[in-house]
């Protein structure tokens, strides 16, 4: 029997819709994407290498982190080179931006536009076709087609689908700022996450050493990477040696304290575990922890009482990651439990170990990625001995190498 031919036939609704013809996959041309650098090489890095032409970037972060500084810094940058960037300020007066870009040294090669209608904005693009456009930020802007105030969860939407469009259809890259309040608030960045191509996080509370920039998505590249800055006077500046300036001022000799290798990224950074333990007057023992996730603390402390015998029940848990940084990876649970029970003991672990290693249920002690990268940063940093998972030692390094299989060995090893 003969196939019948597709006509244009009327749908559920009623309505006709004619078929268009369709496109081989492999004939659809590519054109090779366009990068070119910020000239912040830590912002280069997050972002895979660079800006890509017609992409769309959101920085969310909370308000006074660095949002608006980073990227004055880098239109600043870009303007030097001869990139021409329009910075849409919606928050600031041209004023106030000015005064920034002064103490950041900024000021030339940028045009401003303190607007908040997104129509204007685009007209605006369409005329002066800068290459790259930097929003500050979502939240002020409008769609003047639309009910809602600006912030509200249907404006951001739809402005920023507007700059998404405008993205794709010039090819104008378009850098968005996105304030993230404590409590989460819900027209935040979150809402535009999936129409953006890449997504960077500002983490670090503003009081602290440390401002990291981190991917959480990037069409153009991997979201393993990581910037590290700091906030000076004249903006922010990147770290050349964070395990350095991150170990500044530490006591080795005390309890409660150990320095872990993590992994920012692709790169090894030794930073401070410390824990307090104090006998409780509550029903409840207290357990705070910052820098890490609190479960992840719970499990460990089960663990440690669980596999090496040591009991907390009647003890306040305190647990710091110092200098504002977040360890969120399962290679904190050996520090971790370490320091606690170094707490507890009040006997100091021992100057010149660095320790990594997650902890499985049963108080084995689990190997983790990148141990080579974080055996060599030990070494460069100077410290003498690394106690790590037994299935590290294949990865070399020139300091001790000290392999444990459980919790208890490593309780053993360094508190015994
Ligand atoms: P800002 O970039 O305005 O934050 P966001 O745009 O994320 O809200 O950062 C503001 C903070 O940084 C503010 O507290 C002042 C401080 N800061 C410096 O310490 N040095 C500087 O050179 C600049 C420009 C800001
Ligand atoms: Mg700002």
């Amino acid at each position: 029997m003969e196939e019948a031919a597709p006509v244009a036939a009327p749908g559920p609704s009623g309505v006709t819709a004619s078929p268009r013809p369709v496109t081989a996959l492999a004939d659809v041309s590519v054109e090779e994407e366009f990068r070119f650098s910020t000239g912040i090489g830590e912002f280069d890095t997050v972002l895979g290498g660079g800006l890509v032409r017609g992409s769309v970037v959101l920085i969310g972060g909370e308000p006074g982190i660095g949002k608006s500084t980073l990227l004055l810094q880098a239109a600043g940058s870009l303007g030097h080179r001869g990139v021409e960037v329009l910075y849409v300020c919606g928050e600031e007066s041209a004023q106030q931006v000015r005064s920034r870009a002064d103490r950041v040294g900024a000021a030339n090669g940028i045009s401003l536009l303190p607007e908040v209608d997104v129509s204007v904005i685009e007209a605006t693009v369409l005329a002066e076709k800068p290459a790259v456009v930097v929003v500050d930020s979502i939240q002020t802007l409008f769609d003047p087609g639309l009910d809602g105030v600006p912030g509200s969860v249907g404006q951001v939407r739809a402005t920023a689908a507007r700059l998404v469009r405008l993205a794709k259809s010039h090819g104008t890259t378009v850098i968005v700022v996105g304030h993230v309040t404590k409590e989460g608030s819900i027209a935040g960045p979150r809402v535009l996450e999936h129409v953006v191509d890449t997504v960077l996080y500002f983490e670090g509370a503003s009081d602290h050493m440390f401002r990291i920039v981190r991917a959480v998505k990037n069409r153009f590249g991997s979201v393993s990477e990581a910037g590290i800055f700091e906030m000076t006077g004249s903006g922010l500046a990147e770290v050349a040696q964070p395990s350095a300036a991150l170990l500044a001022g530490r006591d080795g000799g005390v309890s409660g304290s150990v320095v872990m290798a993590t992994m920012e990224g692709t790169r090894p950074l030794l930073v401070e575990v410390q824990a307090l333990v104090t006998p409780s007057y509550l029903q409840m023992p207290r357990r705070l922890a910052v820098g890490v996730e609190t479960p992840r603390v719970l499990q460990d402390m089960a663990i440690l009482e669980r596999r090496a015998g040591i009991s907390l029940g009647s003890h306040d848990v305190y647990v710091s990651v110092v200098g504002g940084v977040r360890v969120s990876e399962p290679a904190v649970d050996l520090p971790l439990a370490l320091a606690i029970a170094s707490a507890l003991k009040n006997r100091p672990v021992g100057d010149g170990v660095v320790v990594f290693g997650e902890l499985g249920l049963t108080g084995d002690v689990r190997g983790v990625p990148h141990a080579e990268a974080r055996m060599r940063e030990a070494t460069r940093m100077g410290f003498g001995d690394v106690l790590a998972p037994a299935s590290a030692a294949s990865a070399g390094g020139s300091a001790r190498f000290v392999g444990v299989r459980t919790l208890a060995e490593a309780v053993e090893r360094t508190l015994g």
